[in-house]
């Protein structure tokens, strides 16, 4: 039977180069004629006899030699397209998006705005709709909140926007309060009075905050004294006064925090330096099993309320880079009633097509027993309940470049209510040349209204192309996920064989049980004790499967990757389990972190076999791992 995921990709032999290639050409010559046929009656600028010059040789013969060098430089890279390899978020790319990101780079749009990229921008638009209705956020765009997604470059971007959005939100009914003092001018019907106080307008919800903000738009601009109360509400705006000053007039916001599981990426402390909110201020939540959950949270916010610091915003994972774990999304946002305000996004870099495995072709989240068809252990209850909540959170960061399968340079932020776009809007007259529209096509003009500027519309055109031909549904996209979660249940299954077959040797644990398609293991050599030495071995056994710039890579039969997780990331009662299943003594005070082999499940053929009778790649992968402990480790029996 053939394999339903079979036409999607280059293949690791280029099975489909026949298709890739031929559509190429084609739809360069494509583009060719499109040059040509533009306007046929202009003499070419370059003239024909130009180019039997000397000179004109010598600069293609130039040309092409600097590309050969790169080519031949490349082979040095990492074979991320073969099921050999099993190392970080990257796998083989979908020919579809491959091919359009390729193509769609000889048009050269610029997503900043429709003007110069009249095409791609609509597409992310559209893009950003197909993930926002994988989420279950509301699209009708005569209902708000309506979702808006677009892409960034990457996950660390589109982080850094949801901060961004979150303080303009969050502190905005507190600018217009000083606004409304200032000029005597107070906007009916909103939750913002002359007695409302610090907390009371920061435990205000994004939905009211967003409402108001666009009553007090259509006050200023309906109003006689609209003008001058605008003109103050912009003078007295964080965005305008900066973070410093804005905080020295509400004291409240001068330890402001944004709280994060111990499991963030490195990529929030990158915010708040960015910000000015500083590291410091970012507080991480203990985690149990590298999962946050509401009761760890919700002792958290309390503490911080007894010390009187105000939250920007919570952020939960869904998809941790160490362990693909996902927090308990439907969880944050029960504590969130209990602490009204804050601004709830979840970072879903790496986890954030998975929801595909859960939506019908209609859109709808299907029974949890519908999605567990085919899977051995997922998704257990609390998945489930974590991802059906997504659609109840402010902003979520999704990267294509991910399990999105579309080459580097696709992030992207999708926003539950795109009316917060509308507070940190922009004016360059010389990129937006007209008045913002009153309707949604205003986010046309995307560079108004996000972080980045100029941007490729290729990425856009990568993205959309993939999901037409695999819709974010359980039946299309939702295959190439099952695969992937599938191959890792087959590794988890193995993993007691192996571990037996190797206890002579070695102890080897699976520290953290995964939620989806990563899995790590943890070494310990018999009779050791000290976890120094065991991250020392188990550095050894990396380097079986690390990538060395010096090294050409066919030298390898495995690729892996490897990370060092802190101790109290873990939790104590972990790290106990931990330590008693690998026979180590764990807590001197040298003891900081645990070394752990990292792998990444993502090609879809890692069961298929390198040959007929041959063990599948999984299998093969563990023979490996039992031969290089065994040969680090002769005779320690
Ligand atoms: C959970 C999470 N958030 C954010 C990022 C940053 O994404 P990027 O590398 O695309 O900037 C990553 C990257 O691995 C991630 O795993």
């Amino acid at each position: 039977m053939t394999d339903p995921l079979a036409p999607f990709f280059l293949g690791a032999y280029g099975e489909n180069n026949d298709f890739f290639e031929k559509t190429l050409i084609e739809l360069v010559r494509d583009h060719v004629f499109w040059r040509r046929n533009f306007h046929p009656e202009d003499e070419p600028p370059i003239g024909t006899h130009d180019q039997y010059t000397r000179a004109y040789l010598d600069g293609l013969a130039r040309t092409r030699r600097e590309l050969h060098q790169l080519t031949a430089a490349l082979k040095r890279s990492v074979p991320s397209f073969h099921p050999r390899y099993l190392g970080h978020m990257v796998s083989d790319l979908l020919m579809p998006g491959l091919i359009a990101q390729l193509v769609t780079t000889l048009y050269n749009p610029n997503n900043i705005v429709e003007d110069v990229a009249p095409i791609t921008v609509q597409l992310e638009l559209e893009v950003g709709r197909q993930l926002a209705r994988m989420l279950g956020f509301h699209l009708d765009a005569a209902h708000e909140p309506c979702a808006l997604g677009h892409l960034t470059s990457g996950g660390t971007v589109a982080n850094d926007e949801a901060l961004w959005l979150a303080r303009s939100a969050r502190l905005y009914p507190l600018a217009l309060r000083d606004a409304s003092q200032a000029t005597g001018i107070w906007v009916p019907d909103v939750p913002v009075g002359a007695s409302s106080t610090d907390p009371e307008l920061l435990a205000l919800g994004a939905d009211e905050v967003l409402t108001l903000a666009r009553r007090v738009s259509a006050f200023c601009s309906r109003e006689p004294r609209g003008d001058e109360l605008f003109a103050a509400l912009t003078a007295a705006r964080v965005e305008e006064v900066g973070l410093a000053a804005f905080a020295a007039r509400h004291p409240t916001l001068a330890r402001m925090v944004v709280v994060v599981p111990a499991t963030a990426h490195y990529s929030w402390r990158k915010a708040m330096n960015l910000l000015g909110l500083g590291g410091a201020s970012l507080i991480e939540v203990p985690v149990k099993q590298a999962r946050l959950d509401g009761a760890e949270l919700e002792a958290v916010l309390e503490g911080l309320r007894r010390e009187g610091r105000a939250v920007l915003a919570v952020v939960g994972v869904y998809g941790t880079t160490e362990f693909g774990t996902l927090d308990s999304i439907h969880e944050l946002i029960e504590v969130r009633r209990r602490f009204p305000g804050f601004w709830l996004h979840v970072d879903a870099a790496w986890g954030g097509y998975l929801p595909t495995l859960f939506r019908d072709r209609q859109g709808q989240l299907m029974p949890r027993e519908a999605v567990r068809e085919g899977f051995h252990y997922f998704p257990s209850e609390r998945v489930y309940r974590a991802t059906a909540a997504l659609a109840g959170v402010d902003s979520v960061t999704v990267d294509p470049h991910k399990l999105g399968f579309v080459p580097f340079g696709a992030g992207a932020l999708v926003v539950r209510d795109r009316r917060v776009l509308d507070l940190v809007q922009q004016e360059a007259p010389y990129v937006f040349t007209s008045p913002p529209d009153e309707d949604e096509r205003r986010y046309r003009k995307l560079g108004r209204y996000i972080l980045e500027g100029s941007k490729p519309g290729a990425a856009a055109a990568a993205c959309y192309v993939n999901h037409r031909v695999l819709p974010l549904d359980h039946a299309h996209f939702g295959r190439l996920l099952a695969r992937s979660v599938q191959t890792t249940e087959r590794l988890v299954d193995r993993f007691p064989a192996l571990q037996k077959e190797l206890a002579p040797w070695v102890r080897m644990a699976i520290p953290i049980e995964p939620d989806c398609n990563l899995v790590c293991l943890a070494f310990n050599p018999k009779g050791n004790r000290s976890l120094k030495a065991a991250n020392a071995f188990g550095r050894r056994v990396f380097e079986t499967v690390d990538v060395r710039p010096d090294r050409p890579v066919q030298l390898k039969e495995f690729f892996g990757s490897c990370t060092t997780v802190p101790l109290d990331h873990l939790g104590s009662e972990e790290l106990q389990r931990i330590g008693a299943e690998l026979q180590l003594e764990v807590g001197r005070p040298d003891d900081t972190g645990l070394f752990l082999l990292r792998h990444t499940l993502m090609n879809p053929w890692l069961q298929t076999s390198p040959g007929p009778g041959e063990p599948s790649y999984v299998e093969a992968y563990c023979h490996f791992l039992s031969r290089q402990i065994q040969a680090l480790l002769p005779g320690s029996e």
